[in-house]
């Protein structure tokens, strides 16, 4: 009996075992007639097979066997049943397991083409690996970003793309989730950028967010909803950071007095995840650094003091710094930069501020509060002392927007005429409007842009790179 086995599994401890184990021929070589070095990958670990060479089926078999590992195409599918041995020089490459199988029994359960249009180990490689490569006149292959894309389920086989969907996962576990509806009537964060479908004769649209829903859940009773699930934007923007399906972290939340109590949320949420990443993802991390070589994120939280007055208890809660969006205006005039009074900042000024704030408080990682209202959705809660202001809040990573944020207007009439000023047909979110008119509690939440936080934690530089199968304005394949 050989026992099933994953290759990440297979160390000196298992020495000796009959394991069986199914990967992709990741490389292949043929030593004489009678051996052949078969390389085994599952998902980013590797293990070296010995086929042949006495190791298999015995006698005369071996030529047999040895010649059918070596014509093996890369990437088929293969099963190998054999033995774990201690190899006699120690494994090459940083993913390759310890120890080697001395195989008994090889199939081919999926045999790949010969001519693959692009390869794993070219895939794989680094910017600067091919550019050394290069200097020194040897001939490697560079395989774009394009190309990637094309072919990207070989791509996805790479350690770095390995390594980046295991933290998107470890993202997404963090947070519990149910579901809002991804078919519905109109949209929900304004105008344009709405992918229009036909519902049964009734004009509809995929959700740009489960922005209205999520507050109806609020009205629905529940305190606290999350929501991880796909977002949709028909918006025309060919950059690195736009994507037109992507996944979005959502939360709502009832609050009581403040809509800083959203911005704790944020605050224990991304304290939490980056610590568990930089805990539990440090092999993943090292992987994507060896391709996609990047700074790690420095994060310097604010402590502050928390006095538990019942119990005379002092701790200090990490906090996000925390700085308000006329001080961001401030900091950015001072250092010369334009921006208009009271208006958006675009990807530049977001940028340098970023710079601007890293170089001040040496963190990657900070929120900008209390913008004007008017560049806000127009179901956001503006300031009680300022009604210029608003109650909402941006969360940036090296200069660039991972969340949004804000307390939400649930005064039904107040609503209706933020929306008309917006130039929004409130007869198209009636539903939502009336969904105040039964008692609503006062509430807020954000949307954060799941591959953005990938991009970014791990400074990818492409938000393509941080998509299984990536959805922008020209690519709706594969
Ligand atoms: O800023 P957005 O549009 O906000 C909302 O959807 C609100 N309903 C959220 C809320 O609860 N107030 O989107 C939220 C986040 C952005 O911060 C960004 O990280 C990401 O979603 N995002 C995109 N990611 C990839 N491609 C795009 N086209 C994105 N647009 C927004």
């Amino acid at each position: 009996g050989y026992e099933w086995a994953d290759v990440a599994a297979l160390g000196r401890d298992v020495a000796g075992r009959a394991v069986r184990v199914r990967g992709a021929a990741h490389a292949v070589r043929a030593v004489g007639r009678r051996v052949a070095f078969l390389v085994l990958r599952q998902g980013s670990s590797t293990v070296q097979c010995v086929v042949g060479g006495g190791g298999g089926g015995g006698g005369g078999g071996d030529a047999g066997v040895a010649r059918f590992a070596a014509g093996l195409s890369r990437e088929s599918v293969v099963d190998v049943a054999g033995v774990v041995s201690l190899p006699r020089e120690p494994a090459r490459g940083t993913t390759q397991q310890e120890v080697e199988i001395q195989v008994k029994k090889l199939y081919c359960i999926s045999k790949a083409t010969p001519n693959l249009p692009i390869s794993v180990d070219d895939a794989a490689r680094s910017e600067e690996d091919v550019a050394k490569a290069k200097a020194a006149g040897e001939q490697l292959v560079h395989v774009g970003q394009d190309k990637r894309l094309d072919f990207r389920v070989i791509d996805l086989r790479t350690p770095a793309n390995q390594a980046i969907f295991r933290v998107q996962c470890e993202i997404e576990n963090v947070s519990l989730a149910s579901t809002r509806p991804k078919l519905i009537g109109g949209s929900s964060e304004g105008g344009a950028a709405v992918f229009k479908l036909d519902y049964n004769g009734q004009p509809a649209c995929l959700a740009q967010s489960p922005q209205l829903h999520k507050q109806m859940a609020i009205c629905g009773g529940f305190e606290r909803v999350f929501e991880v699930g796909p977002v949709f934007r028909a918006e025309d923007s060919n950059t690195h950071r736009h994507l037109c399906e992507f996944v979005g972290l959502d939360m709502e939340m009832a609050i009581k007095d403040h809509y800083f109590e959203v911005c704790d949320v944020v605050d224990r949420l991304f304290v939490a995840m980056f610590d568990h990443l930089n805990k539990n993802c440090a092999k993943e991390l090292e992987a994507m650094n060896r391709q996609y070589p990047f700074k790690p994120l420095s994060l310097h939280y604010q402590h502050f003091k928390f006095v538990q007055t019942n119990r005379l208890f002092i701790s200090y809660l990490p906090k996000t710094l925390h700085i308000e969006y006329d001080e961001g205006i401030r900091m950015l005039k001072e250092a010369g930069v334009h921006v208009e009074a009271m208006g958006d900042l675009n990807t530049e000024a977001k940028k340098k501020l970023g710079e601007l704030v890293q170089a001040k408080y040496d963190t990657d990682f900070y929120m900008l509060c209390r913008y004007p209202s008017a560049v806000r959705p127009f179901y956001t809660m503006p300031c009680s002392d300022d009604p210029r202001y608003s109650n909402s809040f941006d969360v940036f990573v090296r200069g660039e927007e991972i969340i949004s944020g804000a307390q939400r207007v649930h005064v039904p009439e107040v609503l209706s005429r933020q929306a008309e000023a917006r130039g929004i047909d409130v007869g198209s979110i009636a539903a939502y409007v009336d969904a105040f008119r039964y008692g609503a509690p006062p509430h807020g939440g954000f949307g954060v842009g799941l591959e953005r936080v990938v991009m970014l934690f791990c400074g990818l530089g492409n938000i393509r790179k941080a998509s299984l199968f990536p959805r922008d304005p020209r690519r709706l394949n594969p």
